[in-house]
């Protein structure tokens, strides 16, 4: 799951600039994502996740670690991006429920990224997650992804980079 759990605090820690919306509402007169999506924190995000996937890969390799889940390319980019397009679509939603960038939204601000990562990953690889994510692997990563979403938020925002700890 490294792939698809590094984007959102690299995107956190090295986004900021131009966002992904340009600054555009939507007729109910809200942002469209919100300046809390950026092209730079997308970009670094995603690039972030398919390095780890990469080392994985080549660790995977050099040691036999056949126990492990195999990443492939196609599952570490999809993994990757799928990740950060889950955060967009639950910041579009968001913001037409009218919460405001960084608003608490309990939920979905925590698993926004794997069903984002999993839903991009069953379009274009399905082969790979039902190989790989088995109903075990399943429970727990629903068990572990609010509890080290909370822990990396809380690390952000004593570190001064995330203005809000969730
Ligand atoms: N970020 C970014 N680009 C992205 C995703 C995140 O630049 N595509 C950065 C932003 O600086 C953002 C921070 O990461 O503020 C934390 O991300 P997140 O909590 O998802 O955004 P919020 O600011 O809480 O906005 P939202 O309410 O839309 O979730
Ligand atoms: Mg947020």
């Amino acid at each position: 799951m490294l792939p698809a759990y590094l984007p959102n605090p690299v995107a956190a820690l090295l986004g900021g600039g131009t966002p992904i919306d340009f600054g555009r509402t939507l007729s109910d007169g809200k942002r469209i994502l919100g300046d809390g999506k950026t092209y730079r924190g997308l970009v670094c995000g995603v690039l972030a996740g398919i390095a780890v996937g990469l080392v994985q890969i080549s660790l995977a390799n050099h040691f036999g670690w056949d126990f492990l889940p195999r990443h492939t390319l196609a599952s570490i980019t999809l993994l990757s991006l799928g990740a950060l397009l889950g955060d967009m679509g639950k910041s579009l939603i968001k913001r037409r429920l009218g919460k405001d960038r960084g608003a608490k939204w309990p939920i979905a601000d925590q698993y926004d990224l794997v069903i984002g990562a999993f839903a991009l990953t069953l379009l274009f690889d399905p082969s790979w997650v039902f190989a790989n994510i088995t109903l075990p692997i399943l429970v727990i990563i629903i068990i572990i992804t609010p509890i080290l979403h909370r822990a990396v938020n809380i690390i952000g925002y004593l570190g001064g980079i995330k203005e809000v700890p969730w």
